[in-house]
């Protein structure tokens, strides 16, 4: 049943060829790519229909717990990427009418019954889907629904007018309601850096500088507090307000870097000038910090790792699938910015391979969590899914297109939930150059990085962070399994 689809596994095993482990990936054959990026999903897709199978009717777009909101907005993502770079239309109206079933009243994936776990960073995984949508051409949900670039632009004003000067000279609190308890005092880079790609990539599609300004003022804010690391260009998990973020939690994932490299990516894009050599400099600077992420062992040699907490096997949930979004953006910056191609492809080409061979478990195919051991480590999920795909996909990104543009007229201050705003009539292409997460990524993310270092010691981070106090914060939420 599973492998009906994949006719070349499906065809092997049912002529009792020998199993070869792994996916087979052959990194300069395109087919071979889409092959592999179709089992990929193909597997990841069982946990969301069985997700679907069994929650009640306008819970549609979810997996089931343990996986949070954030994480199936994560996927959907991984979905838009997939049709767009291998053509299989598959999955097109599945992820369609996800994105419309949690778009929420107001147009900015705000919902009702997910305010126990939407943060700043879980609302920005939904919303970076928007802008996806509008760069890659899908097509707009029905009347009365907004154009894609209009929902963004919702988020960015929601955001907007959250913006916090009470404490740290400002920044986005991580979370929004006051009624999720954990992590209240925490000013975290995935929010803060979402707000900054979500500016960044608004600024680019409709050319209003009232963007690309708050894009710089979020970069340098991240950049002044020290969220993000001027000399070496680190970003960091966050910082606490009860210290007037004094103290930075210098843990650090994938996602964090792979959120800001491609906000700083769009913003090279657009500039011009001293401004340009500016994000130059900063976009090289987040590839040299990338590093971090690649090559564990010398046999595993740009092969990614996560490496806060892969190698001591205490990854949790919300970090499994943090690999793909450092494969999606990376794979991105490489076409807006060529001279990082090079390097990108070279670390994307191993990991996929990599991953390729990490998926050999439980169906034959179903990916693992660790790809530098040459085979299946036995730790299976959605999450786990979703890296492996992605980092497949991207090895396409040359094939498409550069993102769409819109005009600057496509979206409006007031957060719009008709239809009737610009839509992707106005949209042109501007080359045909084929160059060219209480609340769960953070929650979950802050509370591993302060219970591995408080813990087990196991990463190398240097912080004099009061991580008991933020330990103690987010405990609870670690406890009950609530991000
Ligand atoms: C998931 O379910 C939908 C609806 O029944 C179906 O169209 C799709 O093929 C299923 N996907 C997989 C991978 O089984
Ligand atoms: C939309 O608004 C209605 C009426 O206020 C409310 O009952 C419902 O929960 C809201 N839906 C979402 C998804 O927030
Ligand atoms: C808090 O930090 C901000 C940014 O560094 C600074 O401007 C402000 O003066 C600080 N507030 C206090 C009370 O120290
Ligand atoms: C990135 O690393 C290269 C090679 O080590 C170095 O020459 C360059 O200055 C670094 N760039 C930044 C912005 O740190
Ligand atoms: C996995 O491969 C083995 C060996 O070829 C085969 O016996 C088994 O049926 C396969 N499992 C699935 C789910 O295809
Ligand atoms: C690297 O070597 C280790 C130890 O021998 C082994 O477990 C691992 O599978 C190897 N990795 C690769 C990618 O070959
Ligand atoms: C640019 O965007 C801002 C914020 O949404 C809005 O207030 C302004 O009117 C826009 N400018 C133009 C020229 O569309
Ligand atoms: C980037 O590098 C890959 C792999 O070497 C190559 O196939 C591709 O053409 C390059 N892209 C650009 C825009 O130079």
């Amino acid at each position: 049943m599973l492998f009906s689809t994949t006719s070349t596994l499906f065809l092997a095993i049912a002529a009792g060829v020998q199993h070869v482990a792994g996916l087979e990936l052959k990194i300069d054959d395109d087919a071979s790519i889409r092959q592999a990026a179709a089992t990929a999903a193909e597997i990841m897709f069982l946990y969301y229909n069985n997700s679907e199978a069994t929650s009640e009717s306008g819970k549609r777009g979810l997996l089931n717990s343990p996986y949070y909101w954030w994480e199936s907005g994560a996927m959907w993502g991984a979905m838009l990427d997939y049709w767009k770079l291998t053509g299989d239309t598959k999955y097109m109206s599945q992820t369609s009418d996800a994105l419309q079933y949690q778009l929420g009243n107001n147009s900015d994936f705000m919902m009702d019954d997910q305010v126990f776990d939407t943060g700043n960073d879980d609302q920005a995984f939904w919303a970076v889907n928007a802008l996806t949508a509008a760069e890659y051409g899908f097509p707009n949900l029905p009347a009365p629904h907004p154009p894609w670039i209009q929902v963004a632009a919702n988020v960015f004003n929601d955001m907007q007018a959250r913006w916090d000067t009470t404490t740290c000279g400002g920044g986005l609190q991580w979370q929004i309601f006051k009624s999720n308890a954990n992590g209240q005092n925490y000013k975290n880079s995935i929010s803060n850096s979402g707000f900054f790609q979500i500016a960044a990539r608004l600024a680019r599609f409709t050319g209003n500088t009232t963007y690309s300004e708050w894009a710089n003022k979020v970069y340098d804010w991240e950049s002044a507090i020290g969220l993000i690391d001027p000399q070496n260009y680190n970003v960091y998990d966050g910082s606490d307000t009860k210290i007037n973020c004094t103290e930075i939690n210098h843990v650090t994932w994938s996602y964090n870097v792979g959120m800001t490299i491609y906000g700083a990516a769009m913003m090279y894009d657009i500039s011009e000038g001293t401004e340009k050599d500016t994000w130059a400099t900063r976009v090289q600077g987040f590839v040299n910090a990338s590093a971090a992420f690649f090559s564990y062992t010398s046999n595993a040699t740009n092969i990614m790792f996560e490496n806060a907490c892969e190698q001591y096997d205490t990854c949790k949930t919300d970090q499994f699938p943090f690999k793909g979004f450092l494969a999606r953006w990376l794979s991105k910056t490489s076409v807006l910015v060529p001279s990082t191609n090079a390097t990108i492809s070279t670390w994307l080409q191993a990991s996929a391979q990599g991953a390729a061979l990490s998926c050999s478990g439980e169906t034959n195919s179903t990916c693992g969590e660790r790809w530098y051991i040459a085979g299946y480590d036995g730790n299976a999920g959605p999450g786990q899914q979703m890296s492996a795909l992605e980092v497949f996909d991207s090895l396409l990104i040359n094939n498409i297109p550069l993102p769409l543009k819109g005009s600057s007229s496509s979206a409006s201050s007031s957060s719009s939930t008709s239809s009737t705003l610009t839509t992707l009539s106005t949209v042109t292409s501007t080359s045909s150059t084929p160059a060219s997460t209480t609340s769960p990524p953070a929650t979950t993310t802050a509370s591993t990085a302060a219970t591995t270092s408080v813990t087990s010691g196991a990463t190398t981070t240097t912080s004099t962070l009061n991580m008991g106090a933020i330990a103690s914060e987010i405990a609870g939420a670690a406890a009950s399994g609530n991000p």
